[in-house]
């Protein structure tokens, strides 16, 4: 490399211009009168939530698409990296999980009606999973920005849909959902195909996927369980700020992103 370009390399870049370190770390703004360190960890958490969150749908994007086009160990690399990243937010749900109640209660009135429920991110990424749950995209606090995302995301395939076209450029016949939901034969059909695949492992890294896509809906699943868990141990039956409560939650824990690979389990 000559002089002249290595010294533009090096010039003026720092870390914190990387990182953009100054916006950064000025967007911790307390709500209370009595700002803690509680207040501040429960901010970090929320927000270090939505930028993991943003690398997922980075990650699981590309791997729709590897899908897509039959690049198998790439599809499977980004879906296991996927749920690591899940299984991190996880670990910042824990954190939340040991803030006593009496110091959650100082703040959370300032928190008025801001709630989890009003993440756009998360929605992207249930949409993303192939999760479609209406009543929750409608939302008044959402931008035109994040209403425009998640419309675009409603257009987009998803993630089994991506597995559909991996599946069927091997040979393998694999109705679709809404195929499955209308005929009876196409549904024993996908069961019996799934089966197959199990039992044979063939075509190879086919079943790796399958089992990777499981490991993902369980790690969310896990995760919405430790939210649920959580969120009783900080508020019990009082409502939630967006209004829904704890028992919500805890129903959530049972949604299924990829329901085909659980059924088949009885089958094995
Ligand atoms: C003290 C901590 C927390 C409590 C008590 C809590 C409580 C709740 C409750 C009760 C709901 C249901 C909607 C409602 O009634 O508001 C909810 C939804 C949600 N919260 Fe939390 N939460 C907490 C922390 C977090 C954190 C750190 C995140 C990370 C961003 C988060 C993300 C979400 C999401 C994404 C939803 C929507 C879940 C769904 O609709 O399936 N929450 N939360």
């Amino acid at each position: 490399m000559d002089a002249g370009r290595s010294r533009e390399l090096s010039g003026e870049i720092t870390y914190a211009g990387v990182l953009h370190l100054h916006q950064l770390l000025s967007l911790q703004q307390p709500l209370s009168r009595e700002p803690s360190s509680e207040e501040l960890l429960f901010v970090v958490v929320h927000q270090v939530t939505e930028l993991w969150l943003k690398q997922a749908l980075a990650d699981l994007e590309r791997a729709r698409d590897a899908m897509t086009g039959g690049d198998l160990p790439l599809a499977l690399r980004l879906v296991r990296r996927a749920t690591d990243v899940v299984r991190v937010i996880d670990r910042g749900f824990a954190l939340i999980e040991a803030l006593p109640a009496y110091e959650y209660r100082r703040f959370r009135p300032w928190l008025r009606g801001g709630s989890g429920f009003q993440s756009a991110q998360f929605r992207e990424f249930e949409i993303l999973l192939g999760i479609r749950r209406e009543f929750a995209l409608d939302q008044p606090a959402f931008s035109a920005e994040e209403r425009r995302r998640i419309q675009e995301r409603l257009r987009a395939p998803g993630l089994w849909d991506g597995f559909l076209a991996a599946a069927r450029a091997q040979g393998l016949d694999l109705p679709g959902r809404e195929q499955a939901a209308a005929d009876p034969e196409a549904r024993d059909r996908v069961l019996e195909t799934l089966r197959e695949l199990y039992l044979t492992g063939n075509p190879p890294l086919l079943r790796d996927l399958a089992e990777a896509l499981v490991e993902l809906d369980s790690a969310v699943a896990l995760w919405r369980h430790r939210h649920a868990v959580m969120a009783d141990r900080q508020i019990g039956s009082k409502p939630g700020t967006g209004g829904y409560g704890v028992e919500y939650l805890y129903r959530t824990a049972r949604i299924r992103a990829f329901p085909e690979l659980w059924e088949v389990r009885a089958y094995l």
